[in-house]
This record gives C-alpha cells, structure tokens and sequence, in this order.
C-alpha cells in the first residue's frame, strides 16, 4: 500500500508560528510534526510516500526532509496543492497518479498517534476504513454518528457539529480504495469553501463501503495552540521514559 500526507492548509489558528514556517514543520518536542505521520505509516510498512504541501514555506520540507531515507522512506514524493485551503479531499486529489489504483493510507500531516495501524493496512481489501478515538471536544471534529440499534454500525459522519449526537472523532488517518478519488470529483465546497473529507467518507457510508477501526493509545491533532501544546507534552514525556 502507498501513503500520502496532507501537509496543506496555511494553519491560521497557529498565527503568528505560522508566518515562519509551514505548520507540518513545527516541532513536536524533539522533532518536526511530519515526522510523526511519517513514522507511523514506515511503522506500519508503508514506505512508498506522497507529502502534498502548499503555501509560503514549501521550499523548506526539502532541506527537512531530503528524500527520506532518514526516516526509512524508500520513495518519496511532493505534490502541490494550488489552492491552500481548498480542503483535504482537493488536497488528497492530487495524489491520484502516485496511487495509481492501489490503495492507499492517508494521514493528516498535524496528527500524531502512538497507535500501531499496521493489523489494518494488512487486513485491508476494499473501501474504505476510518480510525475513531473518543473525544472530551467533539465539536472541533468530524463526528461518527451510530445506528441506535446496531451500535458498530456508523450511519453518518457529521463535519464540527455543534450540537455532537456523539463523541466518537474520526481521527485523521484512512484507508482508501481507488473509488476515493471518483468520490472526490463527486462533492461540493461545504459553507467554509472546502472540499471536506467528510463529505467522501459520508459517500462510503452511502455505498455501504465504510468500516472502523478504533485508535488505540494516544491521538491529537496539533492546528490549534491548546492541541500542539497537548501533542508536544505527550511526546515529551513518552520520549524522554524511553
Ligand atoms: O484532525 C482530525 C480532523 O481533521 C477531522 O476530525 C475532521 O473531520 C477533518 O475535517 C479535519 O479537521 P480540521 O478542520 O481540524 O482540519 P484542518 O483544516 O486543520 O486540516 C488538517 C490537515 O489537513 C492540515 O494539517 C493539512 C491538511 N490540509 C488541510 C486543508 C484545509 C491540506 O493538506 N489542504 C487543505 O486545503
């Protein structure tokens, strides 16, 4: 299977960092927040990579990251993303060529987890598979809604609800079939003028296509200060125990 990063986006919440440097290059305690997606997936034998970037400070993921190698990547690519914040499914869309009909494992490039997702990506056949991880702020995420009687079975993924029918988040790692990308050209900008990565997985849900998984051990995201300084404490602490 092939990774892609999505490492896109200007991070406004993280104003002013975020004038200087790309937000994926930020440091998580000892090291740039990229590298953390980019250690799962390795971790869990995905070595072939696409990182999409976007925005003033692209240049900067070269001199980071060269090609790889350090980090047990044995191929990598860069793809970039025209429009910064057109959203994650226009930023996923550019990895079309690089996964010429694989399937793939897409990590958002603020997501950090200790988890080990390699059981899944062996396992994987078809459609698609999201990571859910309950949360005490549902609000800032895309939300698992479940059937009343069957509790496994998720109906509907709700993108920052306000008012949260449950506390499940859909993380910021997935397993996708080839279909992802039909089902990209298939949606529309929501109100914030983005193509979301909800509305892609809601059209699995629709084809009976969607599975779960849930995220053992830690996840954060790292787009606002209160999660970058969550994130960053977590692995301090974790990586100096070692
Ligand atoms: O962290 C998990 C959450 O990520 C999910 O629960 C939500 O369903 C999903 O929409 C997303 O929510 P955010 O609003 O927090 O995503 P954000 O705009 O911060 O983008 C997350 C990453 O996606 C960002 O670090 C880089 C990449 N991205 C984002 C946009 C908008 C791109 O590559 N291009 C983009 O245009």
């Amino acid at each position: 299977m092939k990774g892609i990063i999505l490492a896109g986006g200007l991070g406004t919440r993280l104003y002013p960092l975020t004038h200087v440097s790309n937000k994926h290059l930020l440091p998580v305690y000892n090291k740039p927040m990229i590298f953390y997606p980019i250690e799962t997936l390795v971790k869990a034998g995905v070595t072939e990579i696409l990182i999409v970037t976007s925005g003033p400070h692209v240049g900067q993921f070269l001199g980071v990251l060269k090609n790889g190698k350090e980090l047990g990547v044995t191929h990598l690519e860069y793809a970039y993303q025209e429009k910064p914040d057109g959203g994650i499914a226009d930023a996923l869309l550019l990895a079309e060529d690089f996964a010429s009909n694989e399937n793939i494992a897409v990590i958002l490039g603020d997501n950090t987890t200790d988890a080990n997702i390699s059981h899944q990506i062996k396992e994987f056949t078809d459609g698609a598979m999201v990571f859910l991880k309950k949360v005490n702020d549902p609000s800032r995420f895309g939300i698992a809604i479940f059937d009343k009687n069957h509790h496994q079975k998720v109906i509907r993924i709700d993108e920052k609800p306000k008012y949260p029918e449950s506390d499940m988040a859909v993380t910021g790692l997935y397993i996708y079939d080839k279909n992802v990308f039909n089902y990209i050209r298939n949606i529309t900008p929501s109100l914030r003028g983005e193509l979301e990565i909800t509305d892609v997985n809601n059209e699995y849900i629709r084809n009976n296509k969607l599975n779960h998984s849930t995220l053992d051990g830690f996840w954060s995201d790292a787009g606002t200060f209160q999660s970058l300084f969550q994130a960053n404490s977590f692995w301090a602490k974790k990586i100096d125990s070692k």
